[in-house]
């Protein structure tokens, strides 16, 4: 079998979505199909190879507007991938997301049978995603992608959902996001820690070497696995009124809220990490692309005086924290966007609307990436000793949980953590190379 060298990354192979951080600002639609006929599921993969953006050319200004391809198990399945096949990909995928509820803690609000329709269901097969700069773009982009299953009998689209850059470029909480990526070797497309080596390719494309220095399993047959990865989508609906009435609730000042706000958060809302402004907020700081990522923890804030240990970034990534394991193997490439209207500012009060963040995760490890991730550092404070605590943003609380923020001569401690994100659904996809999507297509079983 042939693999390529380290570092030697087939580019014009791997979906652009894969690679590629998203344009800011951006516009962007989510858009599930059911195939009804394998026939028109394989025309619909040769369409699509046409469609799909490489992510060779990572940094041409026209390269910001793309279409991507991705299969949920039974995706794969309607299209008639042979058996063999398909027992070949990580079993997380074959259960899929709503199989995977226990481990996610997706309980009570956020469980299966409370999620949108058809979310969760097994007739999400396909996912194509548009992404553009802008709303114009967007739409050339998604005619591009409504080229491919348009006029298809056999394909069915059952569900979309648009996305939106909010006025202030901040997700709805009101923080900056998009801001932490890791570096893939022979990507070309730098990381923003400079602190961070950048990561084996294999991390996050199949057919490459990975930090366990072997090759990540890869769904057979080569012409399949090679070069495509693992997404994770999960809609995931922000409570932003029950959110502000916690941090007014728990703070004496509007300054003392903004504070308490970044120790849950681990930032500043501008972006501004706590690890560089601990006292103080930084705006300057926040949007400067070559410093808000610039820092790591071990060195001069082991205990988390600055950002605490429980927040959610020092949890999603402790960087070089001393926690049990090795951080470089639970890595995660995300790709955040939000939708529906913001909550005007000052508003206390829920509106009813339904807001929130798509939340894709790119990765060739669904278990020892997302899953470890989103069960032990999220929905666990065990790592850090801190019992049963949760990520105070993203956690799965319930009103009982708490975050403890060291601070001198004694720590604060921050209790009966509502929840305020509930998953609305998801699902586990493959997103195959551009030769594999012709492989699909030419299956003739
Ligand atoms: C609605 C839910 C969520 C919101 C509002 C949210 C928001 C944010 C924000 C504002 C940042 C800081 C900006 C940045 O570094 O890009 C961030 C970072 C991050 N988040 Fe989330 N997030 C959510 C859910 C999740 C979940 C479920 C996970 C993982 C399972 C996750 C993993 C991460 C990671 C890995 C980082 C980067 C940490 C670092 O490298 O410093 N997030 N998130």
């Amino acid at each position: 079998m042939l693999r390529a060298a380290n570092g030697d990354l087939e580019l014009d192979d791997i979906q652009s979505g894969v690679l590629r951080p998203r344009p800011a600002p951006y516009a962007a639609t989510y858009l599930l199909l059911r195939i009804d006929d394998r026939r028109a599921g394989r025309e619909l993969m040769r369409r699509a190879s046409n469609v799909v953006a490489s992510a060779a050319r990572p940094t041409s200004p026209a390269a910001d507007a793309w279409v991507s391809a991705s299969l949920s198990f039974q995706g794969l399945k309607a299209l008639g991938v042979p058996q063999d096949s398909l027992d070949s990909f990580a079993w997380e995928f074959q259960q899929g997301m709503a199989a995977r509820a226990k481990a996610l803690d997706d309980i009570g609000e956020s469980s299966p049978e409370n999620w949108e329709t058809p979310l969760g269901m097994p007739d999400v097969h396909v996912v194509l995603t548009a992404l553009a700069p802008d709303p114009q773009r967007l739409e050339s982009v998604l005619e591009r992608a409504r080229k491919a299953y348009q006029e298809l009998t056999g394909i069915t689209a059952i569900w979309r959902q648009d996305c939106y850059a909010l006025p202030t470029e901040r997700e709805h909480f009101g923080f900056r996001d998009g801001i932490s990526h890791p570096a893939v070797e022979g990507s070309g497309i730098p990381g923003t820690n400079p602190g961070e080596p950048p990561l084996k390719a294999g991390e996050f494309v199949l057919g490459h070497r990975d930090e366990m220095g072997g090759f990540p399993p890869m769904p057979r047959p080569d012409a399949l696995g090679r070069n495509g990865t693992y997404i994770v989508f999960r809609k995931l609906h922000q409570r932003v009124a029950a959110f502000r009435q916690y941090l007014k609730a728990n703070s004496s000042s509007p300054d003392d809220e903004e504070l308490l706000a970044a120790k849950m958060m681990g930032r500043w809302r501008s972006g501004a990490p706590l690890a560089l402004c601990p006292l103080h907020d930084d705006p300057e700081l926040g949007a400067d692309r070559r410093r808000n990522n610039d820092f790591l923890y071990a060195e001069d804030d082991a205990i988390g005086y600055k950002t605490p240990a429980g927040s959610h970034i020092r949890r999603a990534n402790p960087r070089d924290s001393a926690v049990p394991g090795v951080v470089r193997l639970h890595r995660m490439i995300r790709r955040g966007t939000a939708y529906g209207p913001p909550l005007p500012e000052g508003v206390l009060e829920d509106d009813g609307a339904d807001r929130g963040l798509m939340f894709a995760f790119v990765g060739a490890h669904l278990g020892r990436q997302f899953e470890f991730v989103q069960s032990e550092w999220v929905n666990s404070g065990a790592f850090i000793a801190a019992g049963d605590a949760k990520d105070p943003i993203s956690g799965s609380n319930d009103g009982t949980g708490g975050l403890t923020v060291p601070r001198r001569p004694v720590r604060k401690r921050l209790q009966g953590l509502p929840r305020f994100v509930v998953v609305r659904g998801g699902e586990y996809c493959f997103m195959p190379g551009l030769r594999a999507l012709r492989w699909l297509a030419d299956l003739q079983t």
